[in-house]
């Protein structure tokens, strides 16, 4: 008796031997079941036909590319070598369009709290209280390209890291901005070229 209840047993409950096709029986199917396409199949929905869609030109998927990459010390840190450096990452060149684009930048992103000249004195540091220093001063001018990237990558105290909002090259256009501020605001007398000067009525102080 015992031998035939587990006989009975085994044969209701012991694998078939056959494939099925049929999916498990699934008392709460929730949305596990959806029309979907497979790879490489068609879609009449789009002209070329293609169900797996081809990337949006101009558009990378987050995590994806090199500039997204942390351990790209250069663009990401600012440094080569574990150095802070000058020099532009491989890609980037000075322009005027790259500074422009830094401008642009600046003036979203560090003109509230830095100001427009970067002063330090943006309507944060008027109205809101917050000491900001100025970027003109000889610490921050004594900087490489790669610390103010830096900077904006991992903020400090009071400043928020603005790695989120600038992407990689435009930190270095925004460096790069920065360094012409600092360069209009302080630049010695000889280095400012005769013409520039003599526009100026003659001699700057
Ligand atoms: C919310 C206000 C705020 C914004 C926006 C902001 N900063 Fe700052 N920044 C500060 C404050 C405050 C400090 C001083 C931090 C400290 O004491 O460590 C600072 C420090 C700096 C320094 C270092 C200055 C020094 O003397 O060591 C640099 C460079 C700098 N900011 C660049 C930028 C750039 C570039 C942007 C735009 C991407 C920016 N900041 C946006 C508030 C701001």
């Amino acid at each position: 008796m015992r031998l035939a209840l587990l006989t009975i047993g085994l044969a209701v409950t012991a694998c078939r031997g056959t494939l099925s096709e049929e999916p498990p029986i699934h008392l709460n199917p929730n949305m596990d079941f959806q029309d979907r396409y497979e790879l490489q199949e068609e879609n009449d929905f789009f002209k070329d036909r293609r169900a797996m869609r081809p990337q949006v030109v101009g558009t990378y998927a987050h995590g994806t590319v090199a500039a997204d990459d942390v351990t790209h010390e250069h663009l990401r840190q600012g440094k080569v070598d574990g150095k802070f450096t000058d020099a532009l990452p491989t890609g980037l060149s000075l322009s005027a369009d790259f500074l422009n684009r830094g401008q642009a930048r600046y003036q979203i992103f560090c003109t509230p709290c830095h100001g427009g000249a970067a002063l330090g004195d943006g309507m944060v540091a008027q109205r809101g209280g917050l000491v900001v220093p100025n970027l003109l001063d000889q610490k921050p001018r004594s900087y490489t390209l790669g610390q103010i990237v830096n900077q904006m990558v991992v903020g400090s105290k009071q400043m928020p890291s603005y790695a989120a909002q600038v992407p990689p090259n435009d930190r270095w256009a925004i460096a790069a901005y920065v360094r012409a501020l600092q360069f209009a605001g302080v630049a010695p007398e000889e280095q400012i070229p005769a013409e520039v000067k003599a526009s100026l009525g003659g001699g700057a102080k």
